[in-house]
């Protein structure tokens, strides 16, 4: 049974368990909204990728999994729902610090690499995970080597490429970011929970802020 706060572990459930399944469901669903152009992504993901030890590491974001169940979208839902059941036992991270955005950003984000150079599934050469903000939490204006697609699984949050207007993304939008192009995100009233894919450059780097 999950906890209160919805961050402890679920009983029996072991961290490689979890990410094996959890990559099952996210590959199902990028086979269902990948656009014919964005479909060789596909074909990089391993079918059965080595798993790495990894320990359950919560954050305090987690605390809006139940939020996310309500605000996912129909061809979403499912994978919302599984990532809530496993998202305490998985391996989330921050790679930005209170000196970058503030300590009520580093209350209000986190990300899990699902699979990639460091997660609990090892891949070389692309990194897929879930990214996650509560409400009213703005990503201020960001860019990287790696070229991104980000699937939105739940939460109607505005979004911005470059010099275009915000623009909300509803659960099941695909969004394209080429490397080094400029994007951030805004929150609204519901929390956002996303998929983002990398290839290309640095999988492991820090986005320049600005
Ligand atoms: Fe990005």
């Amino acid at each position: 049974m999950r906890g209160m706060s919805g961050r402890e572990p679920i009983g029996g459930r072991t961290p490689d368990a979890a990410a094996a399944t959890l990559y099952r469901a996210v590959c199902g669903l990028l086979q269902e909204v990948l656009p014919a152009a964005r479909r060789d992504w596909l074909a990089m993901l391993p079918g059965t990728p080595a798993a790495r030890p990894t320990a359950p590491a919560p954050l305090p974001v987690l605390d809006w999994l139940p939020q996310i169940r309500a605000c996912a979208g129909p061809g979403t839902q499912a994978l919302a729902d599984t990532v809530a059941d496993l998202a305490g036992t998985l391996p989330w991270g921050q790679n930005y610090s209170a000196a970058d955005f503030g300590a009520a950003f580093q209350a209000r984000y986190g990300f899990m690499e699902l699979i990639g150079p460091r997660g609990p599934l090892a891949a070389a050469d692309i990194a897929c995970g879930l990214l996650m903000f509560a409400p009213g939490t703005e990503y201020p204006q960001h860019r990287h080597e790696a070229e991104e697609i980000y699937v939105v699984l739940a939460g109607r949050a505005e979004w911005r490429a470059g010099d275009e207007e915000y623009a909300v993304a509803p659960p099941g939008a695909v969004l394209h970011r080429p490397s080094w192009s400029p994007h951030a995100t805004r929150m609204g009233a519901e929390p956002m929970l996303a998929l983002y894919l990398w290839r290309g450059g640095d999988l492991m780097q820090k986005s320049e802020i600005g």
